[in-house]
């Protein structure tokens, strides 16, 4: 048997990495907030978008690969930004580093995951990419972006839609406390998960690394967590300016859910936006990500680049994001749910199965390039009807 054949779907993977992580770096992963009604929010709006297919235009190989930012990527996803992956899978932030060369997509190193952009971006083949939460403390804002810069990295993300941490209420039911602490409980669920817990202590406790130079590891013995004081900032549009004016590669601004933060966006200089909510694991009150891409695409037309996120779980989601008006998407989950089921082989596995259901789908759909899909509402059935 083939990976293929065990593992033909994200849903595959997802399944069997519940089964090999301890249940509260599960639950940390694939909830979202409350009640968690925007997780299938996300879903439904993407199902729901449907086309029609034309037939006969003889043999079709759609070409996949994809410029954006100057860069051609060999499909027009990547890996998003997912703080602590490490928990996930001891040593995940690797995996994905590696998979982003040998499968040549950018992988986005959050600014809360477990290994540090000075490790991360040698392995990525020139394809890493560098999330900030923006901290508050200008000192440290300067230089996290200037480490990103003297690590090669050129393409740097600001999320913008992390004004409070979020209550999950699975993540806390299952005891996961940020950072994450030793109590009988999370014991009993590593206990249950042996091949990670020797695999986290060969690589080591999953820790903060980007942020260890900021903080007295003695901040973490008491309550409060000193990673909210670093990067529990409240972004405004001066600080996104004022960080456009430090970096000078290109800049996306994340999070971006109204035409207003995406115009504001582009006069702060971004190069482009994510419309995103998180993966639902924010606000559980708002929109689809989905919905809002159209209206985001008409507001800022050719003026910067639109990536998409926020619910991608196969190749037919990025027809549909790239059909409704994106460039280019990210997955967070996708990629944690195949690195956690297959450890080393897994950040590849995932994009083999969707750059193969991205290929398929297209050739049913009788699209030939991305540029036939991208903002093509003429697929859509309502169109055609
Ligand atoms: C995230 N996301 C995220 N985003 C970000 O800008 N910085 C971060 O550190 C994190 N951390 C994080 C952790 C986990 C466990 C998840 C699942 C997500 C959001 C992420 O970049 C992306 O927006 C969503 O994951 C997209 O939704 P899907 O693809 O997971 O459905």
């Amino acid at each position: 048997m083939t990976l293929s054949n065990r593992y033909p779907s994200v849903a595959d993977l997802a399944r069997k990495a519940k089964r090999r992580m301890p249940h509260f770096a599960w639950e940390y992963l694939d909830s979202g907030t409350g009640a968690e009604r925007l997780v299938d929010e996300n879903r439904s709006a993407l199902d729901a978008i449907r086309f029609v297919p034309d037939f006969c235009k003889g043999a079709i190989e759609p070409v996949l690969e994809t410029e954006l930012f100057g860069k051609t990527y060999s499909a027009p996803f990547g890996i998003a930004p997912v703080g602590m992956s490490g928990l996930m899978w001891p040593g995940a932030e690797l995996i994905l580093a590696r998979a982003a060369r040998d499968r040549n997509i950018p992988y986005c190193l959050s600014t809360v995951a477990c290994e540090t952009p000075e490790e991360v971006a040698p392995l990525t083949g020139g394809n890493a990419w560098f999330q900030l939460y923006p901290p508050p403390d200008a000192q440290i804002r300067k230089d996290l972006v200037g480490r990103a810069w003297s690590a090669g990295i050129t393409t740097l993300v600001v999320t913008i839609d992390v004004p409070i941490g979020s209550r999950r209420e699975r993540q806390l039911r299952a005891g996961l406390t940020v950072p994450p602490r030793i109590t009988p409980l999370t014991l009993w669920h590593v206990a249950k998960r042996p091949v990670w817990a020797l695999a986290t202590l060969v690589h080591g406790q999953p820790r903060f690394r980007t942020l260890t130079p900021y903080f007295d590891a003695s901040e973490f013995k008491s309550a409060g967590t000193p990673v909210g004081r670093i990067v529990g900032g409240r972004p405004d549009w001066s600080m996104i300016e004022e960080i456009r004016s430090l970096w000078q590669g290109t800049l996306i601004v994340k999070g971006v859910m109204s035409r207003g933060d995406a115009e504001r966006s582009v006069a702060c200089g971004a190069d482009g936006l994510v419309v995103s909510n998180h993966g639902g694991r924010q606000f559980d009150g708002g929109p689809s990500a989905i919905s809002l891409v159209p209206g985001i695409r008409e507001q800022v037309g050719d003026r910067c680049k639109i990536l998409f996120d926020s619910g991608i779980r196969g190749g037919l989601d990025v027809v549909r994001a790239l059909s409704m008006g994106a460039d280019f998407c990210l997955l967070g989950r996708a990629f944690l749910y195949g690195v956690a089921a297959l450890g080393a082989r897994g950040a590849a596995h995932t994009y083999d199965v969707l750059r193969e259901d991205l290929r398929n789908n297209m050739i049913q759909l009788g699209a030939g390039s991305i540029a036939d899909l991208k903002n093509q509402t003429r697929w859509h059935m309502e169109e055609k009807a």
